[in-house]
């Protein structure tokens, strides 16, 4: 089964075909960058109108010289993300689908990132799913593709989150991560000693023990850029000093959750596992016993062959849309993963 999966809910514009949720026929992927890099930030109307401009060009190229004939369903991201960029190809999706006579099926963002390891590795289940991006941070344990609950995710901002604002902090442009990744392997973390004791929240309490937290480490950054000489030597340190304590706070939670559910499998996914820190650290749990299973590297960032490839896990557990299917912007709307409990105060984990 071939489906065409578009993915618009950021500032890429994505179009790929996957077939029967495995070999990825064609991987079609325009970044906004360059456009948002004046605003050091994604912009979301500037957003919207370029997919808007991009999409039947990228939709066009990621058809990789098939036609409609060839295609089963198509399958476009429904949420989470920014609305009016969602809304292009999600729209689109569906002119095509009616126009094309094929299923149309929704797809979420954070199934899609969970999904992105399975695209070139087989992976059994259960695994423990570590999902980093600029907009989430969260362990999920998956049963199968369309049963899983999450374990715990951040309570304030999300790791690439954390990363573009720390490195907008130092000048270092945008998208700060990649950069700040590349700055942090020239530094050395306990070179400075101002960068020493970096917060690392939350604590592994019982009710923490999987969730994260990184605005008081990107607070803490801020306070002692404020106190150092911002030469490029010292710059370098900082970097690396962040980059431990957010590394280390990702592999202390994951090593958690590993332990305290026995399972033996860990994937890697979204825009920051691509962070060789993170993936030096991960993988170094493999000496002890588990699988770990990076996205590959051109599937970490947003894309659509993680969408065709979960779209076909979907259409094999029944999930179908119509023209009805609506978008939206928020985690909390998650629909196939079972929501933890609130806890005694009432927060949940997504
Ligand atoms: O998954 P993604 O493309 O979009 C979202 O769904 O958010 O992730 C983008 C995020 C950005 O915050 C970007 O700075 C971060 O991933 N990122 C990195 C690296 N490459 C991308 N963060 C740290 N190190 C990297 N090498
Ligand atoms: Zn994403």
């Amino acid at each position: 089964m071939r489906i065409l999966g578009i993915e618009s809910s950021c500032d890429e514009t994505a179009a790929a075909i996957v077939e029967d949720g495995q070999r990825v026929l064609s991987n079609q992927v325009f970044s906004q960058i360059e456009i948002h890099q004046p605003f050091q930030g994604v912009v979301p109307e500037i957003a919207s109108r370029n997919h808007l401009l991009k999409i039947m060009e990228v939709v066009q190229d990621g058809m990789g010289g098939l036609t409609p004939g060839d295609i089963d369903a198509v399958a476009a991201t429904e949420g989470p993300g920014l609305t009016g960029s969602l809304l292009v190809g999600l729209t689109f999706a569906k002119a095509i689908a009616y126009a094309w006579n094929k299923p149309l099926i929704p797809v979420n963002h954070i199934e899609a990132h969970a999904y992105a390891p399975h695209l070139t590795a087989e992976i059994p289940f259960p695994y423990i799913g570590l999902i980093v991006s600029g907009g989430h941070t969260l362990l999920i344990r998956a049963n199968a593709h369309t049963d899983w609950e999450i374990l715990g995710s951040t309570i304030d901002d999300a790791v690439g989150e954390a990363y573009d604002k720390v490195a907008k902090l130092m000048g270092l442009g945008y998208p700060g991560g990649p950069i700040l990744d590349k700055l942090a392997h020239e530094g050395d973390p306990s070179a400075l000693p101002l960068f020493r004791d970096m917060p690392r929240f939350l604590p592994d309490t019982p009710a923490d023990r999987y969730r994260f937290s990184y605005s008081g480490l990107k607070t803490a950054m801020a306070y002692r850029l404020k106190q150092m000489e911002a030469t490029p030597e010292n710059l370098r340190h900082a970097a690396a000093a962040f980059q431990k304590s957010a590394v280390e706070l990702l592999t202390r939670k994951t090593k958690n959750a590993l332990e305290d559910t026995g399972i033996k499998t860990l994937t890697i996914s979204g825009g920051v596992a691509a962070n060789t820190g993170l993936r030096e650290s991960l993988a170094a749990l493999g000496a002890k016993g588990y699988t770990v299973v990076p996205a590959a590297l051109k599937y970490c960032g947003d894309n659509a062959a993680m969408v065709a490839g979960r779209a076909y896990a979907d259409y094999i557990a029944g999930k179908r849309g119509d023209m009805r299917t609506d978008a939206f912007s928020r985690l909390a709307f998650v629909k196939k993963g079972k929501r933890p409990p609130a806890d005694a105060q009432g927060r949940r984990n997504s």
